[in-house]
């Protein structure tokens, strides 16, 4: 049976001049979501969007909201945007020692919940019992702060490691893996068990985009 990939392009990438045509631009296409970059320039030094953007993005979007909190504060935002159409809502382990208490607040208010680790924190951060309670587990394969960045390789490792534990566990929850993620990265991360990927600059700095998401899980 082939795998289902969900390919989700980093809309801080994206011309913010016209963001509801760069959205559009994706209609047709199958399994996707959108990845907003939230920062707050405390626990990453850079600053994206915020809740009037979000909320835009919200009604307008034909699939489904990603939004990866890179916050010091993530409750204030688990606890604003509900309402603002998010499906999946993720946290940084490193942001928090609340995470049990986070995770059940993100269920009780959206579909999907994930956790994220920086790249050098070790998967094994996570006990068996959090890997049971999480839809998404996101990987950063960059410092999370920016765009553009290049692929830090050890990640493909922690992807390993994390879907053997999956695999142990019988978990469901997806890997995600987000940052300076080319087509090259991309074959390689999936052959290892990830099944969600985030892109930003490879796809939107080379339209057509449908293309773009097509190298990117070429088998699928
Ligand atoms: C980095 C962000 C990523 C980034 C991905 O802090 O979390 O989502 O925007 O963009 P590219 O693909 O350009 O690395
Ligand atoms: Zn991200």
């Amino acid at each position: 049976m082939m795998r289902k990939i969900i390919i989700a392009p980093s809309i801080l990438a994206a011309n913010f001049l016209k963001l509801e045509s760069e959205l559009n631009a994706f209609n047709k296409i199958e399994n996707m979501w959108f990845h907003l970059d939230i920062m707050d320039a405390h626990f990453v030094p850079n600053l994206t969007f915020g809740h009037p953007i979000v909320y835009q993005l919200g009604k307008c979007a034909r699939h489904p909201l990603d939004a990866h909190l890179m916050v010091d504060n993530p409750t204030f935002y688990i606890n604003t945007f509900v309402g603002y159409n998010i499906h999946n809502l993720t946290f940084h382990f490193e942001s928090t020692v609340h995470h049990d208490s986070l995770i059940h607040n993100i269920k009780n208010n959206y579909p999907s919940v994930g956790i994220s680790l920086n790249p050098c924190t070790s998967v094994d951060v996570l006990p068996d019992y959090l890997l049971t309670m999480v839809d998404v587990v996101l990987l950063m394969s960059v410092n999370p702060g920016f765009g553009g960045q290049k692929f830090i390789p050890y990640i493909y490792s922690k992807v390993e490691k994390l879907n053997l534990r999956r695999e142990q566990l019988n978990a469901k929850f997806q890997i995600q893996v987000d940052g300076g993620i080319e087509e090259s990265q991309a074959a390689d991360l999936i052959q290892r068990g990830a099944d969600n990927l985030v892109a930003g600059t490879y796809i939107f700095s080379s339209p057509p985009y449908d293309a773009r998401i097509s190298l990117l899980r070429p088998n699928s």
